[in-house]
């Protein structure tokens, strides 16, 4: 069988990570898959610096348009980031009947509603592993892994440039400028570093898995949102003292009244795991009524461990695409009809 069809726009710090793991473990990764899953296009404007990372193997083009027009195309991979341009590039891949991988939870949390409403009614998937804690199956975890169970709340680390400054300013003392410089450099940072430091990317993660928890709408625009900026050293240093470690934490639950959700940092006691999760790693605990407590850690930021989760999702479009059409179950995109009206 002629391999699924994968064009990818953005080849970025994520974008060539999904390059080399593809390339890398092609032999696994067909196996899984039940088929071969070939990067066909990949776009950057820069092309001289995309032949650096995909040689000749891959047709590189200037416009990721041309990906979205090109009816060879099965999935197509959005790595572009921000809500402007790949808003208007995802609705335009599932009008054309495209599968889309995500790993951009400001789109999701803002105009997830709409995405999944149009994917749904086209029949196609919209998959976004990646979007929340990176390498973490964490939407895997709630929607398949959890499934059985009502889930009370969940509480996580889930922005990893957050976690690696307060790391570095208590262990090595350094200021908060030098240490968002390293995060930048290590990739880790959004292109806009705000979005980390001020909490609005927590947010983003924090109302997606919400939604897949609660079964209600992104509605991104009732988060509660406070990130580290007004915290100093010194908090940091009498948090110690009294025995606390600060941890930024996306935090939702089920109240009476309807969902809670915020973001804010938070006092833990040092003894619990989730205190002692240092530099870019994230973590995730998830409360269910069957399960009881369950935690999930791992990488949440760069170049492989994001492109582990996006090519995870691509191998289970690319099982699902390739079953017979009326066997197809359609668990990884968001059904827009089953979303309650529960107020956040
Ligand atoms: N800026 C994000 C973080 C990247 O630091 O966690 C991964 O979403």
């Amino acid at each position: 069988m002629k391999p699924i069809q994968v064009g990818l726009m953005g080849l970025g710090t994520v974008g060539s990570g999904v390059f080399h793991v593809l390339t890398r473990n092609q032999t696994e990764i067909q196996r899984r898959a039940g088929r071969g899953i070939e990067l066909a296009q990949v776009s950057r404007r820069n092309l001289a610096a995309a032949r650096e990372i995909v040689g000749d193997a891959v047709q590189i083009v200037a416009d990721a348009r041309e990906i979205v027009a090109n009816p060879d195309i099965d999935i197509v991979v959005e790595l572009i980031g921000g809500t402007g341009i790949a808003r208007e590039l995802v609705l335009e891949a599932i009008a054309a009947g495209k599968h889309v991988v995500t790993a951009n939870k400001a789109l999701l949390a803002v105009h997830g509603t709409e995405i999944f409403a149009a994917a749904s009614a086209k029949g196609v998937v919209v998959a976004f592993e990646a979007a929340v804690a990176g390498g973490i199956p964490i939407i895997k975890a709630l929607r398949e892994g959890l499934t059985a169970n009502r889930i009370e709340w969940i509480a996580g680390i889930i922005n990893g440039t957050t976690n690696f400054i307060l790391s570095e300013m208590r262990d090595k003392g350094l200021d908060f400028d030098v240490v968002l410089k390293e995060a930048q450099r290590l990739g880790y940072a959004e292109a806009d570093p705000t979005f980390d430091i001020e909490g609005v990317d927590a947010a983003h993660k924090a109302t997606i898995m919400s939604a897949i928890a609660f079964g209600v709408p992104v509605q991104f625009d009732k988060a509660h949102v406070e990130g580290i900026t007004q915290l100093s050293a010194i908090d940091i240093r009498y948090a110690e003292q009294l025995g606390y470690r600060i941890k930024l934490l996306g935090i939702t639950k089920k109240r009476d009244a309807g969902i809670e959700l915020r973001v804010h940092p938070t006092l833990i006691p040092s003894k619990r795991l989730i205190a002692n999760v240092e530099g870019a790693m994230n973590a995730v605990v998830v409360q269910g009524d069957a399960v009881g407590t369950t935690l999930y850690y791992g990488k949440g930021a760069g170049s492989e461990p994001t492109a582990s989760a996006v090519v995870a999702d691509l191998v289970d479009i690319t099982r699902l695409h390739t079953a017979d059409p009326e066997h197809r179950v359609p668990h990884l995109a968001f059904r827009a009809d089953a979303l309650a009206d529960t107020p956040i």
